[in-house]
Parts: C-alpha cells; sequence; structure tokens
C-alpha cells in the first residue's frame, strides 16, 4: 500500500489559490454540475493508472520510451469517429518506428479523452473596444468573440466528460480490435514511405522493419495470430486545469485505499500551475496516477527539487514525467543544470521532450505558428543532452492531428507562411499533421539509433 498522504482530501486543494481559473458566474450551478458529476462512472480504472506507472517506471530504467501525442485542445465540434480514428493512426504508425529504432517498448499515451482545457496569457481578450473573458478551452466557454460565447458555462464540464467517455470508448475499441495490429500499422508505414516525398528518406528503416517481421514469421511467430502483435496498450492524459472537474471524477480505489483521479491515467501540471504553494500542485500530490509536470525556462533547480519532493516523496520511479518544453533557444543553456542535478541525487524521474511549447511565434497573417525545423532542433539538443549526461532521453510529447492541417511551418512539404489560411483549424495551438508527425518519428527513430549506437549496445 502507498504512504498515506498527509493532510490531504479531494478538496484540500479548496484552501489554496488556482492559477488560470476562471471566473464561474453562478456558484449555485457550478456545485450542481459538480455533485452531478461526482455521480458518474469513472472514464479510468486504478488498476490501469497503475499500470501505466509500472511502464514509465521501466522508461526511468531506460528499458521504454514514452509517445504523448495528440491535441493541443480537443474540440467540441471535432470528436468523429473519423477524427479519432485518423489521430490514432498517426500515433500508432510513430510508434511502430520508434519502437524498431529505440529497441524497447514504447508507451503510447495520448493527449486525449480530457485535453480540453487552456492556460491562457490573459484572462481577458480586447478586441475593438470590448473586453471578454479569455477563451479557456470548450470544457469551459466557447471560442467565438460574444459575451454569451466567452461566459464560464459549467454545463460543459458535463459536455467533456461525455465526449470524454465516446473517444474513450472508440479508442479502446480501436487498440483491441485489429485495427492497430502490427503487419496493419507497418503496412500504412510502407505506404508513407512509396508515396510522399518526405517518406522516401526512410526507405531503408522501413526495409528493416519489413526484414524483421519476415524474420520473425520464419521463426514460426504467426502475425497474424500472435496476441501481442494484435493490439497495443493505450493510455489517456491531459492537463488538470480545471479543478472541480478534477476532483469530482477522484474516487478512492477499493483494493489500495488510495484516491485516482480517474478522469485520465495520466495528469500534467502546466508551466502555469506549478506553483508550490498554489491548489493545482497541492490536489495532484494526493492522487495516485502517474503526473506529468511541464519544465519551462523559468524554472530553477531548487524550487524543481522542491517540487519534485512534494509530487513524488517516496522516489517511485514512473511516478512523475518531466516534460521539458524549453524552446530551441534555450534548451542547451537551461535544462543541462536540472537533468544534472536531480540525476546527482538519485531522483528516478522520466524526462521527456515537449518540443512544441517553447517554439510558437506568431506569423506576419497574424497565425500561431511553429517551424518544423526548430522542433526537431530542440529535439536532438534534447537527445545530446542526455548522451553527454549519461541520462535516458525517455520520451517524446508532441501536438498534432491525423488531418491534413496547415498550422506548422516546413516539414518535407516545406509549407510557408502562405500556406497557413489553407487549413488551419486548430482551436489553440499549432499541430503537426500526419505527414509532418510522420517525419518527425522518423527523425527520432535515428536519433534513438544514434544514441544507442553511442551509448553501447545493451544486451538482450
Ligand atoms: N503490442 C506491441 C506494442 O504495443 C506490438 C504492437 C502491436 C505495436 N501493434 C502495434 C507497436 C502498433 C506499435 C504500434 O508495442
Ligand atoms: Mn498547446
Amino acid at each position: 500500500m502507498a504512504q498515506p498522504t498527509h493532510d490531504w482530501e479531494p478538496t484540500s486543494w479548496r484552501l489554496r489559490k488556482a492559477a488560470q481559473s476562471p471566473t464561474w458566474p453562478d456558484d449555485e450551478h457550478l456545485a450542481r454540475v459538480e455533485r452531478e458529476l461526482a455521480t458518474k462512472p469513472p472514464l479510468v480504472f486504478a488498476g490501469e493508472a497503475r499500470r501505466l506507472q509500472e511502464h514509465l517506471g521501466q522508461v526511468v530504467d531506460g528499458r521504454a520510451f514514452l509517445l504523448q501525442a495528440g491535441d493541443c485542445a480537443e474540440s467540441f465540434n471535432e470528436g468523429s469517429a473519423d477524427a479519432i480514428r485518423d489521430k490514432l493512426k498517426v500515433i500508432l504508425q510513430m510508434a511502430v518506428a520508434l519502437t524498431y529504432a529505440a529497441g524497447v517498448p514504447v508507451i503510447k499515451v495520448g493527449r486525449i479523452a480530457g485535453q480540453f482545457a487552456k492556460p491562457r496569457s490573459d484572462a481577458y481578450e480586447v478586441r475593438d473596444g470590448v473586453t471578454l473573458d479569455a477563451f479557456r478551452g470548450h470544457i469551459v466557454n466557447d471560442e467565438a468573440f460574444d459575451a454569451e460565447s466567452r461566459r464560464p458555462d459549467p454545463d460543459r464540464m458535463l459536455a467533456a466528460y461525455h465526449q470524454s467517455v465516446a473517444t474513450l470508448n472508440l479508442l479502446r475499441a480501436f487498440t483491441t480490435g485489429g485495427f492497430a495490429a502490427l503487419s496493419r500499422v507497418h503496412a500504412w508505414n510502407q505506404e508513407f514511405v512509396a508515396n510522399s516525398l518526405e517518406g522516401k528518406r526512410y526507405a531503408m528503416l522501413a526495409d528493416e522493419i519489413e526484414r524483421a517481421l519476415q524474420f520473425m514469421k520464419a521463426c514460426g511467430i504467426d502475425l497474424h495470430d500472435d496476441s501481442s502483435l494484435q493490439g497495443v496498450d493505450f493510455y489517456t492524459s491531459h492537463e488538470a486545469l480545471i479543478l472541480p472537474y478534477e476532483q469530482a471524477l477522484t474516487r478512492r480505489d477499493s483494493l489500495s485505499g488510495d484516491w485516482y483521479d480517474c478522469s485520465a491515467h495520466m495528469l500534467w501540471i502546466g508551466d502555469r500551475t506549478r506553483q508550490l504553494d498554489g491548489a493545482h500542485v497541492e490536489f495532484l500530490r494526493g492522487v495516485a496516477n502517474p503526473l506529468g509536470l511541464k519544465v519551462g525556462p523559468t524554472l530553477d533547480v531548487d524550487e524543481l527539487r522542491r517540487l519534485v519532493d512534494v509530487l513524488n516523496p517516496d522516489n517511485v520511479p514512473g511516478r512523475l514525467t518531466l516534460i521539458s518544453r524549453m524552446g530551441h533557444e534555450l534548451i542547451t543553456e537551461k535544462l543541462p543544470p536540472l537533468v544534472g542535478a536531480l540525476r546527482d541525487e538519485g531522483q528516478r524521474v522520466l524526462w521527456t521532450c515537449d518540443p512544441m511549447h517553447g517554439n510558437t511565434f506568431q506569423a506576419s497573417g497574424g497565425q500561431k505558428t511553429r517551424r518544423f525545423d526548430d522542433i526537431l532542433s530542440e529535439t536532438s539538443q534534447f537527445f545530446a543532452i542526455h548522451q553527454s549526461l549519461g541520462t535516458w532521453p525517455g520520451g517524446l510529447h508532441v501536438e498534432l492531428t491525423g488531418d491534413n492541417v496547415t498550422e506548422c511551418l516546413g516539414g518535407g512539404s516545406r509549407l510557408g507562411e502562405g500556406d497557413l489560411d489553407f487549413n488551419y483549424t486548430s482551436i489553440c495551438d499549432p499541430r503537426l499533421n500526419a505527414t509532418q508527425s510522420l517525419d518527425m518519428a522518423f527523425h527520432v527513430a535515428e536519433f534513438l539509433q544514434r544514441y544507442s549506437a553511442d551509448s553501447g549496445a545493451r544486451s538482450l
């Protein structure tokens, strides 16, 4: 049984300041929704969250790699079966390339089935002299710029719950029902390699995977029957931002007696809500789910140490994932001291690279965008840093979609600023499209191969 968490209750965050929280106009309405949510079935189960934590523990030891990917913010208008399927498809395709290159299992975690809330730099938005609440994601309000749409509405928490239920139901079916079979996903990758310009570079890697599969077959493993090849474990995650929602879905596990936030397997704390004495840290320290913490360039070693102590006091591998989001210009200055300090203290944390959030800028047409080359550069520096410190570059955290959007610049198709308006559908940050995501995965596959070559071969 886990250590008892002292002086913690699912409600204890309410005594602290919750940064980035909407001002709900009607307290009674909010309370009614919280009561209703508290009667709903959990989205995920404690045993699943524990299993994820064990897998993440293997990542800490360099025996697995984490792929966490999905939307910046899910939309109430984009929950179609096709959209979910296409997103999952890309994540699985990335996972195959990474599994082959890393030579260890890839733990697949979606930013999905609950990723509805956004922190904002300004609480208000002004247009033409009119001031309204900022858009905080569909779990809070709507992006249209009028008073009615921007008013925080607690009923949206119920809608978010129901969309998450539907999304998760589909994910569970897709990941166990044949769609995720290894031979099938590999065939999609071969298509990408054969039919796209950026894919051509990876013909060799895809051929190697093909030969590995042939070899397994020759050894007597039936690729279409062996159960470990027919499906995947897929986990959900989101930023735990809207605490009334998270608290309402928090339940005590009957087996362990521990509290689990059953809105997702893994929850993370954003770079803007990680105050040591704040409500978000207080809430999350008390739930037994695996946690993420975004680590941006303003976090110094002392504060990180204290956060690690509060969030993972027993130094359990897999409990805490540190998601570095420094930006390609700062990572080589900012990240090494943090990784080095925790390494020297024997802290068993997982380091993963979010190369998206430190690389956002405004294009000349006003759209928020990111350059593929900056994203790749930050990731490559992340690997080099871990190589030189002798630590394991444990994972990749990206914002992507399966659609053919035009939100990030560059990549194989050389998307330019003039192309951004062509299909820009994100309600928040710019995402990699399907092609850019695969391109990214094959690059990271090369980083992983180089890392293991330089670190000496691991034994089987
Ligand atoms: N079950 C294994 C895994 O998850 C192998 C596998 C089956 C797989 N389908 C896959 C791996 C799709 C990546 C993508 O690793
Ligand atoms: Mn984002």
